[in-house]
């Protein structure tokens, strides 16, 4: 089986999925063959407008009846844990938006299923794939930077509807890709409020230490990652540029995830993550990659998240 046949199935199709999620399987180029939600008026939309087979109401009969590769899950985070081990218990690989339980206990769970069956499990954790991150991810890899030494991140996502509990629905995306671009977290620690603000300071396992500014629905978004290695620091401004400073080089070099090639399309599912992650996700199930973003990893981030979201909020002096 190539990428391009993974047949899949497609579960939860609310505002997310219609909006982004389901244009973006078809543009990964997945053979999408049913549509299932609660919801048979959605279910049928969406099968209409992105032109699957057939509407489902019931996980089980979709993947029954539909001969699945693979099923991709859309709803909220108790839908996605339950959902997920239905379709591993069945033999499919999945594909689950972020957060992909209610607990990390939970995620670690389905992570297991998924390992003891063979099967992949990989998290709509996008910022990993977004190009701009790739390169940040690439140039830290290939020792451009030398050995990193300090990071500063910024991430003010808006509020979302369905999104109250910020750390674990939002901040888990900056913590992931922290983990990813760094190694584990050895220590952290955390002042925050109960609307969603919170400010870390992160210790790495590889020695590198730095700060976390995390904002939920502020007056605008921003999104920003520094990293300093021993030679050089880069830093890349809103998921789309990669400037690179050098050590005793006086010029700031450039680059632009928007800028390609002639013939090159710069879409913003592709910018944003979310067409890098399917690819990927297809072609692990055609086994023409390793599993990437896996629930096991998603697990260890929302882990953190939730150590973060139950340490102490910013107290008022007496
Ligand atoms: N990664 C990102 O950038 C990003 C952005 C937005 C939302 N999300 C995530 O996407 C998910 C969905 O968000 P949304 O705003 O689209 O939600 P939504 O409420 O608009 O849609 C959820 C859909 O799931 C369906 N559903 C619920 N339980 C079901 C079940 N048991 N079986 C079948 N269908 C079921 C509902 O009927 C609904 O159509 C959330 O987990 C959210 O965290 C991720």
């Amino acid at each position: 089986m190539s990428a391009q046949e993974v047949r899949v199935g497609f579960i939860g199709c609310g505002r997310h999925a219609t909006q982004v999620l389901l244009p973006t399987v078809r543009q990964a180029g997945m053979d999408l063959a049913a549509i299932c939600d609660l919801d048979k008026r959605r279910a049928q939309r969406a099968t209409r407008r992105f032109g699957a087979f057939r509407a489902y109401q019931d996980l089980r009969r979709m993947i029954d009846e539909m001969e699945l590769d693979a099923v991709l899950v859309c709803g909220p985070p108790e839908m996605h844990a339950e959902a997920a081990a239905v379709a591993l218990q069945h033999g499919c690989h999945v594909w689950t938006e972020a957060p992909p339980a209610p607990t990390a206990v939970e995620a670690r769970r389905v992570a297991d299923l998924a390992a003891g069956r063979g099967l992949v499990a990989q998290v709509g954790l996008m910022l990993r794939f977004a190009p701009a991150y790739e390169r940040l991810a690439r140039t830290i890899a290939d020792a451009d930077l030398g050995a990193p030494v300090a990071f500063e991140a910024t991430y003010w996502p808006p509020a979302l509807p369905g999104h109250d509990e910020p750390f674990a629905f939002d901040a888990l995306h900056i913590l992931d890709l922290i983990r990813h671009l760094l190694g584990d977290v050895e220590e952290c620690s955390a002042l925050r409020a109960d609307d969603g603000r919170a400010a870390l300071t992160l210790r790495m396992q590889g020695g590198a230490t730095g700060v976390a500014s995390f904002l939920q629905g502020g007056p605008c978004v921003r999104e920003s990652v520094t990293i300093a290695g021993e030679d050089a620091v880069a830093t890349v401004s809103d998921r789309v540029v990669v400037t690179t400073r050098r050590r005793d080089r006086d010029e700031i070099s450039v680059w632009r995830a928007d800028r390609l090639g002639p013939g090159e399309e710069a879409c913003t599912a592709h910018l944003r993550g979310y067409l890098p992650e399917l690819v990927h996700f297809a072609a692990s199930v055609s086994g023409e990659s390793e599993a990437a973003a896996t629930m096991a990893e998603a697990a260890t981030a929302m882990r953190l998240a939730e150590q973060i979201a139950a340490q102490g909020e910013v107290q008022q002096p007496a």
